[in-house]
């Protein structure tokens, strides 16, 4: 029996007033009961990326704009769009902008699903923790397909099931009874009940393989992080750079 939506309009509503709820408490959290790995995944992602041209970076669900931030010390001559859904965190990102002095990241609010962008003018997309908390996942990727340039590099971090057993009943037991709890001290409960959750229900490396292989996708690479607790998929929109 699942608690939560996790597909469809239903949960696109629950997920953005969640973060808006969160935000504030998103960062603390995140770094606590992750045990700060999740910087570490984060610098894995950007690391996996080549230099993009001209063309701007595109972070989807970009929050608080962790990625983004990192993504302009990789790439200091890159121009950096960081779009999230919920105004709430697109507000904390850009006070973190302001605060460090960052020039060339600019952050909107926006539906990943319907990126106000046009046809071909991303270099490349990045995800992270985002894809999941998506509310029709076929949308998003035909999004990402349309405004990446041909050759253009799409980037998708996200929590996954760890494939060895014993590992992954230690880590379940972590996932689904402590963090729980924990982060109902800190923050809203349900939002630390439904991070589970969401993992549960979240595609499997094959069907991800294969929605992203029927959107037109190529060259598509699942990395495991972690004992797999994570994985950073790594896409190339097909077609040669004009
Ligand atoms: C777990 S946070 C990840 C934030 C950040 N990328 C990170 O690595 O910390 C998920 C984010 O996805 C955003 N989100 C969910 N659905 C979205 C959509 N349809 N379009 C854009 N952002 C969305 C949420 O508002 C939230 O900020």
């Amino acid at each position: 029996m699942t608690e939560f939506q996790h597909r469809g309009d239903a949960k696109k509503r629950f997920v953005r007033e969640m973060f808006d709820d969160i935000s504030d408490r998103y960062d603390f959290l995140n770094h606590v009961l992750s045990f700060g790995i999740d910087l570490y995944w984060r610098n894995r992602l950007i690391r996996s990326l080549p230099a993009p041209g001209n063309d701007p970076i595109l972070d989807v669900a970009t929050g608080t704009g962790d990625v983004g931030l990192v993504l302009k010390k990789h790439f200091p001559a890159a121009r950096v769009i960081g779009l999230d859904y919920a105004y709430q965190m697109t507000f904390h990102c850009l006070g973190k902008i302001r605060q460090r002095g960052t020039s060339g990241f600019t952050v909107v609010q926006g539906d990943g699903e319907k990126l106000p962008f046009p046809d071909r003018r991303i270099a490349a997309l990045t995800i992270s923790f985002g894809f999941r908390n998506i509310g029709h996942y076929e949308a998003a990727l035909a999004e990402f397909f349309r405004v990446l340039i041909p050759g253009g590099c799409l980037r998708i971090l996200e929590f996954a099931e760890p494939e060895s057993r014993i590992f992954g009943s230690l880590y379940g037991f972590y996932f689904h009874h402590i963090l729980p709890r924990i982060g109902a001290l800190f923050s809203r409960s349900d939002a630390y009940r439904y991070l589970p959750e969401s993992v549960d229900r979240f595609p499997s490396r094959d069907t991800l393989r294969s929605m992203l292989g029927s959107t037109g996708f190529e060259d598509v690479s699942i990395q495991n992080l972690t004992f797999g607790t994570v994985t950073l998929i790594s896409a190339r929109r097909s077609g040669k750079e004009e």
